[in-house]
């Protein structure tokens, strides 16, 4: 069996822009296991097999290598940059006036691109913490949301799409509470929001609620991040992979269960943005989307495995009186102060 799958076959999703971009894409956290030459070289296998969307960030310490995957891969010719959609995102300590266009001009210099198709403000928080800190570091410096700062950072995120530096702008790990509080604010709304979204945290509400209003939701950890960092781990954590529902029907399909995972997710509508830089493992994910989908019964059954389960909960981004990692998800439905 080839290793091509050729990216017109990959469904598509519509922006509210009306532009196009593929159903799936892949993430290029490295976690603290693999090098940015790792995580690179992934991406430059990834395109040869047919990915046209991939998903950065500055924190993610490897932008310039994935940089020099681009350029080569545009010099070559096997993909012309129009046909990538490529992401980033502004790093909680780059929120500051000025900053945002700062983090994006750095972005783009590593990446070697004169324009990201999508830039995401990180986190709705401007809190910092070290790289690899542990899961109960906290900066006394961090401070709960606000409206107000936030905004700031959105006014510097709309001056992007003014200066074509960045054609689309999205949030990231928003609520409810926090989009209601700034939509109706933003002169430039964001076209895409990256959430945790995989088979044992569904986030329903949210998910319906970006759906609505033309926002297009991209499902980040939609295997579940079976490998995340172990700070971002705790006792009560589900592992999708292992729910004995979502095994059978992987079983029923003979693939792994991850690759259950993203049809799911994309069968659903998100975009999922799975992790690997295993060739075997990323090309399934990509060949997937094109062949042999869920039926409605297999659908039903991964909708009915929500188990609330949020894995990337954020604490080292709570400030100093904050109660635990709940304030930063604005449960009881109003912004946590
Ligand atoms: N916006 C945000 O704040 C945010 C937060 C978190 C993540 N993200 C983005 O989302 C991306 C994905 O999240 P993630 O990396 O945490 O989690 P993930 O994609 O849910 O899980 C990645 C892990 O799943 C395993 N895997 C992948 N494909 C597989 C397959 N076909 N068969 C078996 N195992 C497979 C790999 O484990 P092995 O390596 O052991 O094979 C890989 O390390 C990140 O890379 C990043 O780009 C964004």
């Amino acid at each position: 069996m080839t290793n091509f799958i050729d990216p017109k076959s990959v469904p598509k999703r519509t922006l509210s822009t009306g532009e196009q971009i593929p159903c799936i894409g892949m993430g290029t956290f490295g976690s603290d296991r693999f090098t940015p030459d790792q995580v690179s070289n992934a991406v430059a296998g990834a395109i040869r097999c047919g990915y046209r969307m991939f998903d950065c960030a500055s924190v993610y310490g490897n932008e310039d290598q994935i940089g020099n995957v681009f350029a080569e891969a545009f010099k070559s010719g096997v993909v012309k940059r129009e046909d990538l959609f490529i992401t980033s995102k502004v790093w909680n300590d780059m929120h500051g006036k000025g900053d945002v266009l700062l983090s994006l001009a750095k972005t783009l210099k590593d990446l070697q691109l004169d324009y990201i198709d999508a830039f995401f403000v990180h986190w709705p928080f401007a809190n910092y913490h070290e790289p690899g800190c542990s899961g109960d570091a906290r900066n006394p410096n961090s401070k709960p949301f606000s409206v107000e700062r936030f905004m700031a950072t959105w006014r510097q995120m709309e001056r992007l799409v003014d200066m074509g530096l960045a054609k689309n702008i999205g949030m990231s790990s928003m609520t409810i509470p926090k989009l209601e509080a700034v939509l109706p604010l933003c002169r430039i709304k964001p076209t895409v929001i990256e959430m945790e979204l995989h088979p044992s945290f569904q986030q329903s509400e949210l998910f319906d609620y970006c759906v609505k209003r033309g926002i297009q939701p991209i499902g980040f950890c939609p295997i579940g991040s079976p490998t995340r960092p172990d700070r971002d781990k705790t006792e009560d954590d589900v592992v999708d992979i292992q729910m004995p529902e979502l095994v059978e029907i992987a079983k029923a399909h003979h693939v792994h269960p991850a690759v259950i995972c993203l049809k799911w997710a994309v069968q659903r509508g998100q975009i999922p943005i799975p992790f690997s830089i295993y060739e075997n493992e990323y090309v399934s994910n990509l060949r997937c989307t094109v062949e042999d989908p869920l039926s409605d019964k297999e659908m039903d059954s991964l909708n009915s495995l929500d188990k609330n389960c949020r894995l990337i909960k954020g604490q080292v981004f709570l400030w100093p009186n904050a109660k635990g990692w709940e304030d930063l998800w604005d449960l009881d439905g109003t912004i946590t102060k």
